[in-house]
């Protein structure tokens, strides 16, 4: 079995050789192609650490791999290939994502920051990100029980990305010192068992919070906390297991609606061919109306926000007296409400009026909730909306009136009836992996970025769409978006073989709604 002393002997033997290879010759000279060296040396003692790390976990070896292969990071058009230089895979599934240095400056640090940021969006199963440096040259001390902070600009990177949570770990004593480059046989440095014994501990506490994560085989893998024996990473300060006892009791007690799947109304088939694959110019309130019963699958929109943005054809400028928007907004969900189908969804993304203080998700969402509707769950749409960061402070550093920020919006779901919509499984068309990444309720997804090109100031970006149309729907099913502004939801609903209706208020918006669908058609019969 692998020990520290191996990994002392081989790092040994691996300085010894960069000291025959660069004997002689002057730092600057080979600065890059020692750093280089120094860098895989520190990839493969992390790769034993872990090993070892693993082997205090479970005797299974086969449970933990290793590999660097890149990842596909996609934005809207472009595809980006990013790795770092150990992926910990536990079970097949992808949790730790480890870079090694020879050491790290505060530029280098930065860009794996962003990097490791990038690959937490992309796949969101990693839950820890580490740096394995031999030397260290950041101003603190990475090896060491009791830690201390790093240089000034560190910490300032450390507070930018505070979601990132970045180990590091640094191999040898002391700090990088240029002059005393540790490959001259003069300034070599011993790797220590302390340090050693640190960076083990280190990833066997990361490797462990992921083990009782087990894979479940059913078409694609899907993660299941295995039942009650989770152990938390705080476990050991509570002193317990949080596990709830008689739960099913508990649930019949709280009376959730986790259990109505069933549909229990009866609801005849009627031909709506003459409403379907249109967009409708009109008031949503008027044109529901007219609208039979019980025949759409699914509802995506977005409704005006009353923010007092310049949409056409609107003569209050999107700012009226909040009261009588919710009351207007509640007459046309009582509409969508009776023109769902049962086990239909309704998923609506809001972005309250944060300098109002009016939570509209929060109104919108009782006025659903007092009509009937299931609460199935929430997303938050992260549009890393960093203006907002930066700018607006309320009262500046003092807590008389401080204003809170937010660079994301959310999408409400809601369903009717029952929180199961049974369908036919040849018109299911999420992937196995779309699937994994989408049921974790934070989306990245960038704004859009035709609002100019459509001339429209609230356009949702057609990814949304995508998401929460192949999540929640299937194939053919009936999507209606009764404020669909210039057709985005329309438009995916086409291209993913869905039927749609979109209602606007506004003829340019309609009719610009139509030409994309008409553009998409075009492009269709060119291939
Ligand atoms: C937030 S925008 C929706 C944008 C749309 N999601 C898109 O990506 O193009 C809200 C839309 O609701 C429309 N609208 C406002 N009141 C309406 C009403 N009573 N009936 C129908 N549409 C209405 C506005 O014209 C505006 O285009």
């Amino acid at each position: 079995m692998l020990t520290i002393k191996d990994i002392e002997s081989e790092y040994k033997k691996a300085i010894l050789e960069s000291q025959k290879l660069y004997a002689g010759r002057r730092v600057k000279d080979t600065a890059g192609a020692v750093r280089y060296t120094k860098g895989k040396i520190v990839e493969e003692i992390t790769k034993d650490i872990i090993k070892i790390a693993w082997s205090k976990i479970s005797s299974d070896e086969t449970r933990l791999r290793m590999d660097k292969k890149k990842v596909i990071i996609k934005t809207n058009d472009e595809v980006y290939k990013l790795s770092q230089d150990i992926h910990i895979y536990i079970d097949g599934i992808f949790r730790i994502s480890v870079e090694c240095k020879s050491y790290t400056e505060v530029a280098m640090y930065k860009r794996i920051l962003i990097d490791a940021a990038l690959l937490k969006r992309a796949v969101p199963t990693i839950t820890s990100f580490f740096i394995v440096q031999l030397e260290n040259f950041l101003g603190g001390d990475y090896g060491r029980k009791v830690k201390t902070k790093g240089s000034e600009s560190v910490i300032t990177l450390d507070r930018l990305f505070p979601e990132m949570e970045m180990n590091v770990i640094t191999l040898l004593d002391g700090n990088r010192d240029i002059n005393r480059p540790l490959h001259k046989s003069e300034y070599f440095k011993p790797l220590r068992d302390e340090r050693l014994n640190y960076a083990i501990e280190q990833f066997r506490k990361a490797m462990l919070i992921n083990q009782n994560v087990k894979k479940r085989i059913i078409g694609e893998p899907l993660i299941e906390y295995k039942k009650g024996l989770m152990t938390y990473p705080d476990s050991k300060i509570l002193k317990r297991e949080r596990k709830v006892i008689d739960r099913v009791q508990k649930e019949k007690i709280r009376k959730g609606t986790k259990d109505l799947t069933v549909i229990k109304s009866k609801v005849n088939e009627i031909d709506v061919s003459d409403i379907v694959d249109k967009i409708i110019c009109g008031n949503s309130e008027d044109i529901l109306r007219k609208f039979p019963d019980n025949f759409v699958d699914i509802i995506v929109t977005s409704p005006p926000y009353n923010f007092g943005l310049e949409y056409e054809n609107d003569k209050n400028k999107d700012a009226i007296y909040w009261q009588d928007y919710f009351d207007k907004l509640n007459r046309i969900w009582k509409e969508c409400y009776r023109v769902l189908k049962p086990a239909g969804r309704i998923c609506v993304n809001v972005q309250p009026l944060f300098s109002d203080y009016m939570p509209t998700h929060h109104v919108i969402s009782r006025q659903l909730l007092e009509l009937g509707l299931l609460w199935k769950g929430e997303i938050l749409w992260e549009k890393h909306n960093y203006n907002c960061k930066y700018t607006a402070w309320g009262s500046w550093q003092s807590p008389s009136m401080p204003y809170l920020k937010y660079t994301w919006e959310f999408v409400e779901v809601f369903c009717k009836e029952s929180h199961k919509k049974v369908g036919d499984s040849s018109k299911i068309d999420i992937t196995g992996d779309e699937f994994k990444k989408w049921v974790y309720a934070k989306w990245d997804i960038a704004p859009e970025g035709n609002m100019r090109k459509y001339n429209h100031p609230a356009m949702f970006p057609e990814e949304l769409v995508v998401r929460l149309l192949k999540l929640f729907s299937y194939q053919d099913d009936i999507v209606l978006d009764p404020f669909s502004g210039v057709g985005t939801t329309t438009l995916v609903a086409y291209k993913s073989k869905r039927r749609y209706i979109g209602i606007d208020i506004s003829k340019e918006y309609c009719k610009t709604a139509e030409e994309r669908l008409k553009e998409e058609q075009k492009q269709m019969r060119l291939f």
